[in-house]
């Protein structure tokens, strides 16, 4: 009988530990998604110079990406509060001759930033771990005051309809980090901001069982990291059988994935 981990859920040392594990494959097991950076990307077209603060940037797979859509009057500091995620970026960004940006350990509820100095603000995949009242406080403290604060995330409901939600047992019940888009709202509001827009970007995926299966064994989502051994295994054999049961071509499992872009104004 499967059991949702509530009494395993890990704490915050045993995530950064997860996160300290991963970051060395974590480029090789998760999926960029480029459209929130082209539409960011355009939203800041008029401006001449701009820095930006990515939290939780992690290898800085979405801090390289902007990097390349801007010259080299663009700043962007990495923050992260894991070392070995950061040691990771700094690696990949040296690598290409990179030297615009710089990283900062440290928690996104104190970030490292002076007041008002930041013209553009972002979060991918990562407001879930985050203390967000304290969060979306420092982000207001060291935004401009025309500044743009963008946060991309999978909601509850849109994880629940991804292919891990769908087929993998336990995944939607083990993942009660997520947020729905009106308690983000919620927390928006309290912080004395408001919502300027939202997107939601889909995204039609193809992947083979093989891969699916070895993402999964590698904890790409860090929800994988909330199962215990024994109910992890159970979860993927029967993932594995409903995968088989739905679909026809195993090397090219479809499916359509689902996130939101929120943009914040001070
Ligand atoms: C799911 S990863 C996303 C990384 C990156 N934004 C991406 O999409 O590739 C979440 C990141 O948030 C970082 N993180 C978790 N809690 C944090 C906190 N309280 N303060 C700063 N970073 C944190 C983790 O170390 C990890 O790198």
């Amino acid at each position: 009988m499967l059991k949702i981990q509530n009494e395993i859920k890990l704490n915050s040392h045993d995530m950064y530990t997860h996160f300290s594990n991963i970051a060395s494959k974590y480029q090789s097991v998760r999926t960029l998604d480029t459209k929130p950076i082209l539409y960011i990307k355009d939203k800041l077209k008029e401006k001449a110079k701009i820095s930006m603060a990515d939290i939780g940037c992690g290898d800085g797979r979405y801090s390289l990406e902007f990097l390349r859509c801007f010259d080299n009057s663009f700043y962007i500091h990495c923050i992260d509060n894991n070392e070995n995620m950061l040691k990771s970026l700094e690696y990949h960004l040296v690598e290409q001759n990179i030297t615009n940006f710089c990283v900062r350990q440290s928690d996104a509820n104190r970030l490292p930033l002076e007041n008002d100095s930041i013209d553009c603000i972002v979060t991918f995949n990562a407001i879930h771990h985050f203390d967000v009242p304290k969060f979306l406080s420092e982000s207001l403290r060291a935004l401009k005051d025309e500044g743009y604060f963008f946060i991309y995330t999978r909601l509850r409901n849109q994880n629940s309809r991804s292919i891990w939600g769908e087929h993998f047992p336990l995944f939607t019940e083990n993942e009660d980090r997520l947020y729905e888009l009106d308690e983000l709202e919620q927390h928006i509001k309290n912080a004395d901001m408001s919502i300027h827009s939202t997107r939601v970007f889909g995204y039609s995926r193809t992947s083979s069982l093989d891969r699916l299966v070895h993402q999964s064994q590698n904890s790409h989502y860090s929800t994988f990291a909330l199962y215990d051994k024994e109910t992890f295994d159970e979860s993927l054999e029967i993932f594995q059988q409903n995968i088989k049961k739905n679909f026809d071509d195993l090397e090219k499992i479809k499916w359509y994935d689902e996130n939101i872009l929120i943009e914040i104004r001070k």
